[in-house]
């Protein structure tokens, strides 16, 4: 009901990404805005478990817009999966008087945060931050952006080598179980081949297509493959595979990880995380709860977390048909 919410505590859960510090900061300025006391809640519901609390204000989030990562710490933690880590959690809550939750994370802090409203009645509102752009309900998640330049401009450094060295790179990146990162980053890399698991083309169809790059007159080629690929071979058992049946490839690997996480956030997830705060503070306040704020069509919207943590976003069809025309 309006009028209900007096204080919001904040926290980022799971896997950080670029523009969660941009997303902590707009909640906190939202609620200065419209007077509303907001707590930041230190490393996720651990720290939620253990009152490891502290007040925010306006000045509290300056200069972070820029940063990667996330001020408020992120951790997996095991014990909100008890019902008694939740009631620790929820008696944390009430004793520093925090009556709406803003979760920033991906589908994993969301499922916990729909038990937790569901046992105890405390509303909460989800944004989804993550770089694998794989929630259901937004077309882009934060830090899905500012991966894929960061995923695009190493790429480019790895193709000056591999041109330089006649060299045929595997390049893996992340994303978990979707290749959203791959598809997005090879095709504006210039990849020669993108191994995704939404579509396993097999090995047979690799083969072929790195041989017509070869017969092509191509000297070095990038095959971009995504860590949750299912062709059933590792990036370095692909590797080798390809040596063993292409002889003509002097064949490396680059496995990106953890770099593709961090970074300052890029323009457009610095303003759609504004954007989402502004919505996710707004939402509370008018009685609002178990909801994600995303973004779809350009506008900012609201979709109940227990849609969002059912779907992933499917593949662009016409995005991979674009892949393979330039691969031609
Ligand atoms: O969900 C974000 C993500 O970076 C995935 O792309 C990756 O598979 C996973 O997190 C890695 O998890 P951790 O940081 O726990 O190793």
């Amino acid at each position: 009901m309006k009028g209900k919410i007096k204080k919001i505590g904040v926290f980022t859960s799971g896997g950080d990404s670029p523009g969660m510090n941009a997303a902590i900061r707009s909640v906190v300025r939202s609620c200065a805005y419209m007077k509303i006391e907001c707590m930041g809640i230190y490393r996720g519901y651990q720290g939620m478990i253990e009152g490891d609390f502290k007040p925010m204000d306006a000045r509290s989030v300056n200069n972070i817009i820029n940063k990667g990562g996330t001020i408020l710490k992120s951790a997996r933690c095991t014990d909100f999966h008890t019902k008694e880590g939740r009631q620790k959690a929820y008696d944390q809550l009430q004793a520093a008087g925090i009556d709406g939750l803003v979760v920033i994370g991906g589908d994993g802090s969301f499922t916990g945060a729909l038990i937790f409203h569901k046992e105890f009645k405390v509303p909460i509102i989800g944004i989804p931050g993550t770089i694998d752009n794989d929630i259901f309900g937004t077309t882009y998640t934060l830090g899905f952006d500012t991966a894929l330049n960061t995923v695009v401009e190493v790429i480019d450094k790895i193709r000056d080598t591999a041109s330089s060295h006649n060299r045929l790179f595997f390049v893996e990146v992340m994303g978990r179980d979707v290749g959203h990162i791959a598809l997005n980053a090879g095709v504006g890399a210039g990849a020669e081949e993108i191994l995704i698991p939404e579509e396993n083309l097999g090995l047979e169809r690799l083969l072929d297509s790195l041989k017509r790059s070869k017969l092509s007159g191509k000297s070095s080629s990038i095959v971009v493959v995504a860590e949750g690929d299912k062709t059933g071979k590792n990036v370095f058992e692909l590797k080798e595979y390809v040596e063993k049946h292409l002889p003509i490839y002097d064949c490396r690997v680059s496995v990106l990880g953890h770099m593709q996480r961090g970074g300052s956030p890029s323009c457009f997830d610095r303003v759609l995380a504004s954007r989402m705060g502004v919505k996710a503070v707004e939402a509370l306040i008018e009685g609002k709860t178990s909801l994600m704020v995303g973004i779809q069509d350009n506008k900012i919207t609201l979709t109940p977390i227990s849609k969002a943590i059912k779907g992933h976003t499917k593949i662009d069809k016409e995005l991979l048909r674009v892949s393979d025309i330039m691969t031609v």
